[in-house]
């Protein structure tokens, strides 16, 4: 059963450790994903983009799919099914077709309409027992060939949207999504400090997961990280384990062309991924 992110991102706050959220997108990702979550006795929230969720034929689908799997692979580690960077309209959509978690990215509006729209959703959220991430300062990445810096976000903001109720806040400290360019400046710890010292108890997010430097991301959970997103890692390790395959001709072997044995090196590629981070982020053996 998909459970809500709250009390896993509690736990993880509380014991300084964070869960990793991993976007979904396809059957094998899925799979692949809540199978070493499950092996390794790790929470785990999957993510899901809107782009995602059209590419996968719509939230109903996600959620037959993954609430199937839960079940036949007998997951009985938490699950969380989670919209990222969600639209007023996407959240509502999620909340409908039985998602267990929403992210409502508001951080483009100004911070009035931000704040108005997020007070809406967490009323809603709580309606149906959803967990609800907020967003604050916009996370960087690239965009039509253009790496955008990470906007760092303003403590004092994140501290009305985290009073607002919200399960979890995630809040720009310079990281981006997508691979970092050479002169990336790091992490703002500085701001980090400051949005957890008015923030209190609240787990923070990271996004942008791929590509930290691992004592970036251990010194961010000792600041309140409870949550990091990681996509491009797990399609890059995808995408380079499927071209060795077919690069070493392997796919022209017998029936090396059949998808069960073409994309199993890109599935064991994510579940070494996912391994790695689990143990990174401290989650392993916290179900
Ligand atoms: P990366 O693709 O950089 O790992 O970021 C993932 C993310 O933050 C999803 O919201």
């Amino acid at each position: 059963m998909l459970v809500s992110a709250k009390d896993m991102l509690n736990k993880a706050k509380a014991g300084h450790y964070a869960v990793g959220q991993f976007n979904i997108n396809n059957l094998e990702w899925t799979k692949a994903i809540l199978l070493t979550a499950q092996e390794l006795n790790s929470p785990v929230i999957l993510g899901v983009s809107e782009g995602a969720g059209k590419y996968m034929t719509g939230y109903k689908t996600i959620v037959g799919m993954v609430n199937g799997m839960i079940d036949e692979l007998g997951i009985t580690v938490p699950v969380a099914l989670h919209l990222d960077h969600g639209s007023y309209e996407g959240c509502l959509k999620c909340v409908e077709a039985g998602f267990s978690s929403i992210m409502f990215d508001g951080s483009h509006y100004p911070i009035d309409e931000n704040i108005a729209k997020t007070t809406e959703l967490v009323k809603i959220a709580a309606e149906h027992n959803m967990s609800l991430e907020a967003e604050v300062g916009s996370i960087g990445g690239e965009e039509d060939g253009v790496i955008g810096k990470g906007e760092c976000a303003d403590p004092n903001e994140c501290k009305s949207i985290a009073d607002l109720g919200v399960t979890m806040l995630a809040a720009g400290i310079g990281n981006i999504h997508g691979k970092y360019p050479e002169n990336w400046e790091g992490l703002s710890f500085e701001t980090l400090d400051a949005i957890q010292q008015l923030t209190g108890d609240m787990p923070l997010v990271l996004h942008g997961g791929t590509g930290i430097p691992e004592d970036m991301i251990k010194k961010a959970i000792s600041l309140g990280v409870a949550k990091i997103n990681v996509n491009t890692e797990c399609q890059l390790a995808f995408a380079e384990a499927t071209r060795k395959y077919i690069e070493a001709g392997k796919d022209l072997e017998g029936k090396g062309f059949d998808p069960r044995k073409l994309l199993a090196p890109g599935f064991d590629a994510i579940k070494a991924t996912v391994k790695e981070k689990m143990e990174l982020f401290g989650s392993v053996g916290k179900a």
